[in-house]
């Protein structure tokens, strides 16, 4: 009998910290070997000319998600893992939300129920508490937690949603007691009440509105009280989806203090401005609506300064931030009320496919930022900030078989027609890229192969985390 059931021949593997040539030998699901030749395996894969790196994984998306009355989320657990596998990613995180008035426990039991036998490659569910009730505060969360949800993210705005300020403190003291890791979305909620109401009055109503009733200080002010919330709990917490200068300086500011607050960021802050919510100058005055998403897109400094925080450190995190909606659809983009003002229109775009490619080519390909770095912002950390390493998230001795095979010189063009997701449209069609993933291999299975799905669905496991034990209070 072969040492192997598969062997990945003639390949750069590529890491966080080395960049080296070498066979791979897979064994049950996982690395067994890394050689200069392996030659005894059931299956061969030829992967010469291209870099073997640790699959894509995606901690921040949305997938079947409850999104308001009469508005559905473009994908269910089957098209957005097909998707995620297609772009190069073996393992998702998306939220089990807490609808306000509902118990967070049967929230969570039934998003984990859609997930199960349904997933392409691995999911890992974080929560997100939108009503901090004694029951849950004094019982659910801390034993879901236990249980493995060992992450959870709130809200400072939307309507169903925000946490007031005594809210967020009281969550961050109990993350703190329990080891939980917490993702805030910082954009303040009555400065955008008070901005979107003004201009609604003055009769902009448009997609465009979105953008301006969100400048950037409404995040800044936002990224600051969440900060200062943080040091006063003292407990580190992740501000995701950054997308200017203003929070990330803020963010800069505490981690020179002294104070653990990690960063993320997303393709959409590199790649797209405000001007895109005006609808590229499509005829279809709603066509900004594809690119409303929260916070919005801002204009190419704020894109340059998001650079220097991805090449200097600020950011340790890219994700998509995927939350598809269909445009064309009554119960998405088009929804009725959405057609009356910005305000309605769902937030979110579809991103799970396209994260990897346009980071690659914008940062790699463009030369912004090393391999390694590329490895660390899209894979690496995201295992290690949210509790899934070292059993994800790189390539070594004991590691799941999560592999991407990605061509770097392949030239691309993304069009919606070639993608998986659920969504109708791409914020990045036409968008040309250098660097692809050719091949996913998730649990040492090949799960995509050249744009075509290959996997079983129920491929993928819903996994339970365990607690970081950096963050389990001493003392
Ligand atoms: O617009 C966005 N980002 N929608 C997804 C929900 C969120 O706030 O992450
Ligand atoms: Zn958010
Ligand atoms: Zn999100």
């Amino acid at each position: 009998m072969p040492d192997f059931d598969l062997a990945i021949r003639g390949g750069t593997l590529v890491t966080a910290a080395d960049t080296v040539r070498a066979d791979l030998g897979i064994r049950d699901g996982r690395i067994a070997a890394i050689a200069e030749r392996i030659a005894d395996a059931t299956r061969t894969i030829d992967a010469s000319g291209l870099l073997v790196l640790p699959g894509g994984i995606d901690s921040h998306v949305h997938i079947a998600q409850e999104s308001g009355p009469g508005i559905v989320m473009a994908d269910d657990f089957a098209s957005a893992t097909r998707a995620a596998a297609a772009g190069g990613n073996t393992c998702v995180m998306p939220f089990a939300l807490q609808p306000r008035g509902s118990s967070l426990r049967a929230a969570t039991q039934a998003y984990r129920a859609l997930a199960e036998g349904q997933c392409h490659i691995d999911v890992a569910i974080h929560l997100i508490v939108s009503d901090p009730t004694p029951a849950v505060l004094g019982q659910e969360l801390p034993a879901l937690i236990a249980e493995g949800y060992t992450s959870f993210k709130v809200f400072m705005t939307y309507d169903d949603l925000v946490l007031n300020d005594r809210q967020l403190l009281d969550v961050f003291d109990l993350a703190r007691g329990a080891g939980a890791r917490v993702m805030v979305h910082a954009e303040g909620y009555d400065t955008i009440r008070y901005m979107a109401e003004k201009l609604e009055r003055a009769g902009e109503t448009r997609p465009y509105g979105h953008a301006l009733s969100r400048p950037q200080l409404v995040e800044r002010e936002a990224a600051h009280r969440a900060i200062s919330h943080a040091e006063l709990v003292d407990l580190p917490i992740v501000i995701v989806h950054v997308s200017g200068e203003q929070a990330m300086e803020q963010i800069a500011w505490a981690r020179s203090r002294g104070l653990k607050i990690h960063a993320e960021t997303c393709p959409q802050y590199l790649t797209l401005t405000a001007e895109d919510l005006k609808g590229r100058g499509a005829d279809d005055p709603m066509a900004g609506a594809k690119y409303v998403c929260s916070p919005p897109p801002r204009d190419t400094a704020s894109q340059e300064a998001i650079w220097r925080g991805i090449q200097n450190g600020v950011f340790e995190l890219v994700s998509s931030d995927h939350c598809p909606f269909r445009y064309d659809d009554a119960r998405g983009k088009l929804n009725p009320r959405g057609q009356q003002s910005f305000r309605y229109v769902p937030n979110g775009l579809p991103g799970i496919e396209t994260r990897l490619p346009i980071l690659f080519s914008e940062g790699v390909s463009a030369g912004r930022i090393s391999l390694n770095r590329f490895v660390e912002l899209t894979a690496t950390n995201h295992a290690k900030l949210y509790g899934l390493y070292p059993r994800k998230g790189s390539i070594g001795i004991g590691f799941d078989a999560d592999l991407t095979l990605w061509d770097p010189n392949r030239r691309e063009t993304i069009r919606q027609d070639n993608l998986h997701h659920g969504s109708d449209y791409t914020p990045w069609e036409g968008f040309s890229v250098t660097g692809w993933p050719v091949t996913t291999i998730a649990r040492g299975t090949v799960v995509a192969e050249d744009g075509r799905v290959i996997g079983d669905l129920g491929h993928g496991q819903v996994l339970d985390r365990t607690i970081d034990p950096a963050l389990r209070p001493t003392g």
